[in-house]
């Protein structure tokens, strides 16, 4: 656009008609806007991918998209996402640019109250001035304006204070743009961008502290949430991803699925279906190149790669010989109910499609938080048109439902089988995964910020006290 302006001044000078420019260029620059706009539009959806926008602003069960009233479970009560269609009644659809810029980055809303951190200002408050200007333009021009007005958020007495969010905002909120490390390449630079501003592996692979801000010298250290587990993906060879190759790790972001490694369920399958999957392959690389030069997270009880423990049982041919009194319970269970797709082997099928049970992460892992889930809740995972489906057996709805007893002992059996037979799983275990609940993605990532939010009201009340007690003194 600029190169065609130029080149209408540039004939306008040569014949001296200076006016005449002005209302060429004016037009030319009328002519292309749309379609510069349009360009401008789909980046701002590519981001609005990237950063998962829609998990959080769309109802589950057919919500319509972006038109809000998603429960994100609290202890406090449910904190629902807005409507942040171009509705002006009941959307943005009155925002400007900058009251749209300080939701994303500070979390103030467009008539000026604290939105709840369980919007997540604190990644996007990363996003460059580009990025946001892209969004907004996507959300302002190809966002359907909904005209419907979602359940409203009403946390108890002193939580329904937005107010109090600027005192959460002071401990937690970090409000400076992305910048680019010198040193590094731009692709590392891009990868970084990604990881942490829009598609934020951090906010579930990092562990927190107790004020349950992330610990930066354990960044993509490994960390639980609730039910599941976000390994370690630091470079570390043996407790992180070092191990993988770079196909290995850009195709799990991609599919999902790694033959002979690992397979991506519960909140991580969620992250490939709604965002990765979406991400062009120069993104993805950049996103590996990134993970790979993060400083390694090494714990010394982790003696060898979770993708390296186990190998296939001999027990088809055995099975025919073995009488069920022969088998423990935990093998009795599983040949009953797992072994139809997984093979007494654990082979998995030819094709791949049920994976092998050795030489996998969730079975191999120091920790049986994914196994166990797995077995609980399912594997649900929609890539490229494509579903993999595992029934979950915590409800039994298509399948048997199983006891915290029964998971317990199929775990123990598939441990010592096929994966790390120092992992030892109890029932009372299972009943704690069991009630953890198979909470979406997302309702995870919210709840993370609750307790923070809890702590940062108390900050609040415990100054209110101060202040009221010196005040006393005085007089
Ligand atoms: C983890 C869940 C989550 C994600 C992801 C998320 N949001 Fe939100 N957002 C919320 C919640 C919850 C609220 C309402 C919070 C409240 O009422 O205090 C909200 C509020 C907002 C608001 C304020 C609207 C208003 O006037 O009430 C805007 C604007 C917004 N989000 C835009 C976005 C955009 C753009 C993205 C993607 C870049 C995004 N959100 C991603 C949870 C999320
Ligand atoms: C919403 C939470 C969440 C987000 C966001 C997330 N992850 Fe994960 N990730 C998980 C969980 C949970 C697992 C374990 C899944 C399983 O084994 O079924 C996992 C597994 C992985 C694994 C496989 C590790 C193994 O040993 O099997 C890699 C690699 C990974 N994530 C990389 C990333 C990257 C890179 C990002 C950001 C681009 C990211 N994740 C974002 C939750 C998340
Ligand atoms: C109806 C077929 C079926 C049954 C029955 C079944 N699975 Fe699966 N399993 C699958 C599929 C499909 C996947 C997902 C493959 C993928 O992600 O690409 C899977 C994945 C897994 C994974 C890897 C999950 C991860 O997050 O890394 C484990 C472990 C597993 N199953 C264990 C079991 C156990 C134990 C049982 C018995 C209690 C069982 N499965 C029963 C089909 C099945």
């Amino acid at each position: 656009m600029r190169k065609s302006s130029r080149k209408v001044l540039e004939l306008a000078g040569h014949v001296g008609l200076a006016a005449a420019a002005l209302v060429l260029s004016c037009t030319v620059v009328r002519a292309q806007a749309p379609e510069a706009n349009e360009a401008v539009a789909q980046r701002g959806h590519y981001l609005a991918v990237a950063a998962d926008c829609a998990a959080c602003h769309t109802a589950p069960g057919g919500g319509k998209p972006f038109a809000g009233g998603y429960g994100i479970a609290s202890p406090l009560g449910s904190i629902y996402s807005t409507n942040i269609t171009p509705s002006k009644t009941y959307g943005i659809g009155t925002y400007t640019e900058a009251q749209f810029a300080r939701a994303l980055r500070e979390g103030i809303r467009g008539d000026g109250a604290h939105l709840y951190p369980a919007m997540p200002y604190t990644s996007y408050t990363k996003l460059t001035d580009d990025d946001i200007h892209a969004l907004y333009v996507y959300f302002m021009h190809d966002v359907k304006p909904v005209e419907a007005k979602g359940p409203e958020t009403a946390l108890p007495f002193p939580y329904n204070i937005r107010a109090s969010m600027a005192f959460w905002n002071l401990l937690f909120l970090d409000d400076t743009r992305f910048k680019p490390e010198p040193g590094k390449s731009a692709e590392v630079n891009r990868g970084h961008y990604l990881s942490y501003a829009l598609a934020h592996c951090d906010t579930c692979h990092t562990p927190r502290n107790a004020m349950m801000a992330e610990i930066g010298s354990k960044a993509l250290g490994g960390a639980s949430l609730a039910s599941w587990d976000a390994p370690n993906i630091t470079s570390d060879p043996k407790s992180g991803v070092g191990s993988w190759s770079d196909d290995d790790l850009a195709r799990y972001l991609k599919t999902g699925d790694v033959p002979g490694k690992a397979q991506a369920g519960g909140p991580m399958a969620e992250a490939v279906e709604h965002s990765f999957q979406y991400l062009s392959d120069g993104d993805i690389r950049a996103i590996v190149a990134y993970i790979r030069q993060v400083p390694a997270i090494s714990d010394s009880r982790d003696t060898a790669p979770r993708d390296a423990y186990g190998k296939a049982s001999d027990r088809e041919d055995a099975y025919r010989g073995v009488a069920e009194s022969g088998m423990s319970r935990g093998e009795r269970l599983f040949s009953g109910e797992c072994a139809a797709c997984h093979r007494p082997t654990g082979k998995g099928s030819p094709d791949g499609y049920y994976p092998q049970l050795f030489h996998n992460t969730a079975v191999g892992a120091p920790i049986a938080d994914n196994l166990i889930s797995t077995i609980l809740m399912g594997v649900r995972r929609e890539v490229g048109g494509h579903t993999v489906y595992m029934p979950g057996f915590g409800e039994g709805s298509y399948v048997d439902a199983l006891s915290d007893q029964d998971i317990a002992d199929i775990s123990n059996y598939v441990e010592q089988t096929f994966g790390n037979p120092a992992v030892k799983v109890t029932a009372d275990e299972v009943k704690l995964t069991r009630s953890g609940g198979p909470k979406p993605l997302i309702a995870k990532l919210g709840a993370f910020a609750v307790p923070g939010m809890i702590v940062g009201v108390l900050v609040l009340a415990g100054a209110v006290v101060l202040v009221m007690r010196r005040g006393r003194k005085k007089h």
